[in-house]
This record gives C-alpha cells, structure tokens and sequence, in this order.
C-alpha cells in the first residue's frame, strides 16, 4: 500500500483515514447510467406526454371492476329473489318495468297506478309494506285470495325486479283517479336522518305536554 503513487490533491487523510480515488465497479456505474435513462424516459412519459397518473390508472382498474359487476348482475338478474332483490336504478331496466306494468297491471291498477280493483300505488298507504323485498314479494307470491296474480308462473325474477322498481317509482305521483287509501299508512323512507334532528322533535314534544300539564 505504502508504494501506490496518490496524487497530491488526493491525499485525503483523515485521522489515518485515507481517501482513495479507486475506479467505480461496472455494475454500480451502469447501474447509475441507466438510472438518468430512465428518469429522463419517465419525466418525458409521465410528466411531458402526459402518460397516466397512479390516480388514473386506479380510476381505470376501478371502472374495469365496476363493468365487470354489471355484466355479472346482468347475466345474474334472474338469479334474484325476494331476499336479494334491491331496487333498480337504472332507466333502461326501469322502462322495461313499466312495459310489463302497462302490459299486465294496468286493468287493475290503472296507467298512473291509480287503483281500480287493485290498490292505489302512488300515496303511502301499502297493504304489504312498501319495501322493494316486500313489493317483490307481494307480486311474485300474488295475493290469491283477494284477486292479485301470482306473478312468478308468468314473468321472470329480473322481469318481476323492473316491475316493482317501476312501481315504487310511480310512489308520489298525483294519478286522475286515485282510488281512497288501502293498508296501513307508511311514511316514504327519510334519507340518513342526523340524531340532531331527532332531538329536536323530541325536546319540542315534551315542552308541548308541559304547556298542557300547566
Ligand atoms: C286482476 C287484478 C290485478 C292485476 C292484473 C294486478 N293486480 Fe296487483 N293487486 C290486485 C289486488 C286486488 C291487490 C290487493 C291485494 C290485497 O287486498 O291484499 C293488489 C295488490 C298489489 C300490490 C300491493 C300493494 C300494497 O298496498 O301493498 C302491488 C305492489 C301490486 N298489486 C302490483 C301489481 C303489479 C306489478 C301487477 C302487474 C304485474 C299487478 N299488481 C297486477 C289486483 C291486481
């Protein structure tokens, strides 16, 4: 060691610690080259030619998910019933709902779901709960004995799905002729309803059955 010839301006020497200038091993170097290659490629691909950011490659893989569930639940849609049955959101499949409904429901419930020898559809007064499980089953299962088909001999589940779906929507509306309420009065369903809320009423109540107390 003592007989290696060091530049001078090398001669680093730290507490007998040398510096030495030896040549950087070809596996490193290259590796270091290639490295500025492939940040100047990468800069140019992701950050100049605009390539896909991780938040758009995700939103990719989440809709290739997202149509795969939906071909499945197409191809599955007569595998519904009343226990997984939900309610159809989908205009088209909707539509299809009202076909069935105008075909095989309206001598009975009338167009606008008004009600004639069946029951008004369209206020919040249900015979057989106003759920869509409950809706489902009330048309698959039929009501025999007072003259509501079972429909399960003549449609398909996905069929009996758009019909109901169809029906729940028709819920509000003002028909022509709506026939006098039937069944148990059921409020529509309140979107998320905040504990405040709640409280609220409450504390109004009982502040009302202190006036009359007084
Ligand atoms: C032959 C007449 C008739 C036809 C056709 C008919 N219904 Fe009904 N429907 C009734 C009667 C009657 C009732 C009330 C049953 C009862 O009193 O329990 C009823 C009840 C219902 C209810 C329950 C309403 C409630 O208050 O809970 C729904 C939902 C319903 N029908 C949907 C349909 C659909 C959808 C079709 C077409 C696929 C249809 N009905 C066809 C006579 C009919």
């Amino acid at each position: 060691m003592g007989s290696t010839t060091i530049p001078l301006a090398l001669l680093h020497d730290y507490d007998g610690i040398h510096e030495l200038d030896n040549s950087l091993p070809p596996w490193w170097l290259y590796g270091f080259y290639l490295s500025i290659v492939f940040a100047f490629i990468y800069m140019i691909r992701f950050h100049i030619m605009g390539g896909p950011s991780s938040e758009d490659e995700f939103n990719t893989a989440m809709a290739e998910g997202q149509a795969e569930v939906d071909a499945y639940l197409a191809s599955a849609k007569d595998l519904i019933d009343e226990n997984s049955v939900f309610l159809l959101t989908d205009a088209g499949r909707i539509a299809s709902g009202k076909k069935i409904f105008d075909e095989k429901c309206v001598s009975c419930h009338l167009a606008d779901g008004g009600g004639l020898v069946g029951p008004n559809l369209t206020d919040d007064y249900w015979l057989h709960g106003d759920g869509i499980k409950e809706v489902f089953s009330t048309i698959k299962y039929g009501v025999p004995s007072k003259g509501m088909i079972a429909w399960r001999v003549e449609l398909n589940p996905g069929a009996m799905q758009e019909v109901a779906s169809y029906v729940l929507s028709l819920r509000g509306t003002t028909p022509a002729n709506p026939k006098s309420p039937e069944g148990i009065l059921i409020e529509p369903a309140k979107e998320v309803q905040t504990p405040d809320t709640t409280e609220a009423v409450d504390s109004t109540s009982i502040s009302e059955t202190a006036t009359i107390q007084e």
